[in-house]
């Protein structure tokens, strides 16, 4: 039932190129030309009523929004609030009909997602679920529903419903742009052309696990590890720190490296791991101060970079490429290794990968 692999996560984490490809076939136009959403059929008017957009997750599926938010504010414009399910709802949110809430659930059964969706519908908006699970409770909820075609995920810590949900938010945005007619049809070429590519590219990045394997072995028993990023690498990195932790048991923090300087700068001291990822152009030289801060304090910086990038070697003691893309498709490529970094650190500390302690897959009670 693992295919071969020794456990479900690394699986699934190989299960990437097909779990995207599938998400994404019936729903590219083979000319590239736009983004077709059969489940959707909205129109101008529609989307012209929404003042506000809500995303709203947990864990991964909450980190998967935050890149979604993103996406959608570049690529349409609207105004985009992503918040913790769990928050969420006690927080008296400011809905009305002029409101579209996404939800994001892999298992389409976490509570706090559900309740989430309920109390926006109560209140008036219109919601849309994006999960991985046909017929489960958050899709029979919604108003409509996105599915993501990652197949079973098994392994509690989440890896190809992350990069599916990645994709499908990219795709949605896309939507929204030609409906809107926010991008022009050249870009949308170029954008749909390099998505295409993406899961061929997460292929080629996933036959590149030998460093990775070095790094886990000599830091897999250092107490903290800290991950660094700006704007999208900001939002990957969250994600990285939290397969670290949810597996390997060290503590993982991430921040936006542009706060570091505001309170987290003060832990860095010698030999602390730092990953720092540097995909986004107009944060980049900002990105290369903050890892100049960091390695001023004799921090170990491993960075994440695309494979075009021939400064940020000069500056970290590591790097790890990943295939030349678009900056806004990068996240779904730079999140791999660091999905194989915390497996591997599972495995050098001799953890449970796929049942790590205390957690379950789909989180059912509040
Ligand atoms: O099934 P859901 O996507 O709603 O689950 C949300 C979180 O419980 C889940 O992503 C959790 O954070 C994972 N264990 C992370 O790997």
């Amino acid at each position: 039932e693992k295919g071969g692999y020794e456990h479900f996560m690394l699986k699934e984490i190989h299960e990437q190129p097909k779990a995207v490809r599938e998400t994404m076939s019936a729903r590219v136009a083979k000319d590239h030309s736009a983004i077709i959403m059969e489940e959707l059929k909205w129109n101008k008017e529609y989307l012209d009523s929404f003042q506000k957009i809500f995303v709203v997750a947990c864990g991964t599926a909450y980190n998967a929004a935050l890149v979604g938010k993103y996406y959608i504010e570049k690529l349409v414009r609207i105004p985009v609030e992503v918040d913790i399910a769990s928050e969420f709802r006690y927080r008296s949110p400011i809905i009305d009909d002029r409101t579209l809430t996404i939800v994001v659930s892999q298992s389409g059964e976490t509570s706090d997602t559900l309740a989430a969706l309920k109390e926006s519908k109560r209140l008036g908006a219109k919601t849309l679920a994006i999960t991985n699970v046909v017929g489960s409770s958050i899709a029979r909820e919604a108003d409509q529903v996105i599915y993501t075609w990652a197949g079973p995920e098994i392994a509690v810590a989440s890896t190809k419903a992350y990069t599916t949900q990645l994709i499908t938010m990219f795709m949605l945005a896309m939507y929204m742009a030609g409906i809107k007619g926010t991008v022009t049809p050249e870009r949308t070429k170029e954008l749909l052309t390099q998505l295409h590519q993406i899961p061929a590219q997460i292929s080629e990045t996933l036959e590149d696990v030998e460093p990775i394997k070095t790094f886990a072995k000599e830091y897999g028993f250092n107490e903290d590890v800290f991950f660094i990023g700006r704007s999208l690498d900001y939002a990957v990195a969250l994600e990285g720190s939290l397969k670290l932790k949810e597996i390997s048991y060290i503590h993982a923090e991430a921040y936006a490296a542009g706060e570091l300087k505001h309170g987290t700068l003060a832990l860095i001291i010698e030999g602390v791991p730092v990953i720092a990822l540097a995909t986004q152009k107009n944060v980049y030289e900002k990105t290369l101060s903050n890892i100049k801060e960091v390695k001023a304090r004799d921090a170990v910086v491993i960075g994440i970079a695309s494979a075009n990038d021939s400064e940020l070697e000069k500056y970290v003691d590591h790097v790890i490429k990943v295939p030349e893309t678009d900056e806004l498709l990068i996240p779904i490529l730079t999140v791999v290794p660091l999905q194989l970094l915390a497996y591997y650190a599972a495995i050098t500390r001799q953890c449970d990968v796929d049942k790590p302690r205390n957690l379950a897959k789909s989180v059912t009670v509040e």
